[in-house]
């Protein structure tokens, strides 16, 4: 708040204290509790109602002193004064807000944390771990949804977590990565000039994916691809790590058609999942473990427990692992 508005809110309030205090004086002028004296205002009303001019009743009075001192005390206190944060430096954002937030972590985290040290795979599949999973749910509910849909089925630009198919990987450390990081990966537009060549190079594409394809036209396109394989590879396998995608397997974020390829490479693509880090590891292993849950269907069981499992209780189970039945 600037100084000026800070003093002229002090003003106003101010102002409004020392009002209500000339007031009373100016009504006390006759005084409080004194017997009636008889006289009249001279106010008449229907002919012969008359208004006794009679000083205020005591407990009245004490009533308006008692919210006078209220004003006082409260404006002393607490933030109200312009500026003035008040003696107690209570906030509703510091105060009450961040100590509710607070409150709720103390509360939480120790369960967030017990769930941190079992493996991904075990808490998508074992019963004793069903709470986790709600848990997750309930965190991919609020913090995925929209954009990934309430079951994680994705839509039109936004992939489907429940199939097989994974652009960056679906074993539970890429799943973690891919929740922490987010993706910002772009891709240039127009790098071949114009439609024609985008249509050959796109068929090449399909070729090398040992799709349905035009071979004259891949056949043309093989040269030109030249300007893609620094990004996606000599053999169109892309870099997943580095967030250049695989164009040989099945799994598209923008479609696999020859249309849908054409597009990608005339428009260019941006990717954008923003990063989840800001939830803290022990979400996002019950998020990951939700995910994998979701579409592992056929992920292999990971090799090694998460890092921060004990190696010795979690090894033996995870070597004969199978993936959730779903
Ligand atoms: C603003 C929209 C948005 C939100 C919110 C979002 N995502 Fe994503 N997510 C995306 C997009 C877009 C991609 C694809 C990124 C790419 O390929 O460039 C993606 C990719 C992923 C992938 C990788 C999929 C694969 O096939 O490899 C996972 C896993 C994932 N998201 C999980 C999550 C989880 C869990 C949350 C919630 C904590 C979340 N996302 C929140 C948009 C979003
Ligand atoms: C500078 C690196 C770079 C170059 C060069 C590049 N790409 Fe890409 N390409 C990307 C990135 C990054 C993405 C992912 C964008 C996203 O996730 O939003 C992508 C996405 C795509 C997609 C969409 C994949 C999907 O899953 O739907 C296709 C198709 C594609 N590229 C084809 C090509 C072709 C063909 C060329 C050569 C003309 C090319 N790219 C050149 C970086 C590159």
């Amino acid at each position: 708040m600037s100084s000026f508005w800070s003093g002229w809110i002090i003003v106003i309030a101010v102002g409004n204290i020392l009002a209500c205090l000339w007031l009373i004086w100016w009504t006390m002028r006759k005084r409080a509790g004194e017997a009636a004296t008889g006289d009249v205002t001279g106010h008449t009303w229907d002919g012969t109602l008359q208004e006794y001019n009679n000083p205020l009743p005591r407990w009245w009075l004490w009533l308006f002193y008692g919210t006078l001192v209220f004003a006082g005390v409260y404006l002393a206190l607490y933030p109200g004064l312009g500026g003035f944060k008040g003696l107690l430096g209570w906030g509703s954002h510091e105060s009450q807000y961040l100590g509710e937030i607070g409150k709720a972590k103390e509360k939480y985290d120790p369960l967030f944390a017990k769930y941190g040290q079992v493996s991904v795979a075990d808490l998508a599949t074992k019963d004793e771990y069903k709470d986790a999973r709600d848990m997750g749910r309930r965190l991919f509910l609020t913090y995925c949804s929209q954009c990934h849909g309430s079951g994680g089925q994705g839509s039109r630009d936004f992939p489907n977590l429940t199939d097989q198919e994974w652009l960056w990987g679906g074993e539970p450390e890429a799943i973690k990565a891919s929740i922490t990081n987010g993706f910002t990966a772009e891709m240039p537009a127009n790098m071949l000039g114009d439609e024609q060549s985008a249509k050959e190079v796109a068929n090449y594409v399909l070729s090398l994916g040992g799709k349905p394809h035009d071979a004259a036209l891949a056949a043309a396109g093989k040269e030109k691809y030249a300007a893609c394989a620094g990004c996606h590879g000599e053999d169109g396998k892309g870099m997943p790590a580095a967030g250049f995608p695989n164009l040989v397997d099945d799994a598209w974020r923008f479609g696999g058609s020859e249309a849908a390829i054409v597009e990608s490479i005339v428009k260019g693509r941006k990717g954008g999942m923003p990063g989840q880090a800001h939830l803290g590891e022990a979400k996002i292993h019950l998020l990951t473990a939700y995910v994998w849950g979701l579409g592992g269907g056929t992920q292999p069981a990971p090799a090694a427990p998460a890092a921060d499992a004990t190696p010795a209780a979690e090894a033996a189970p995870a070597a004969e692992q199978s993936a959730p039945a779903q």
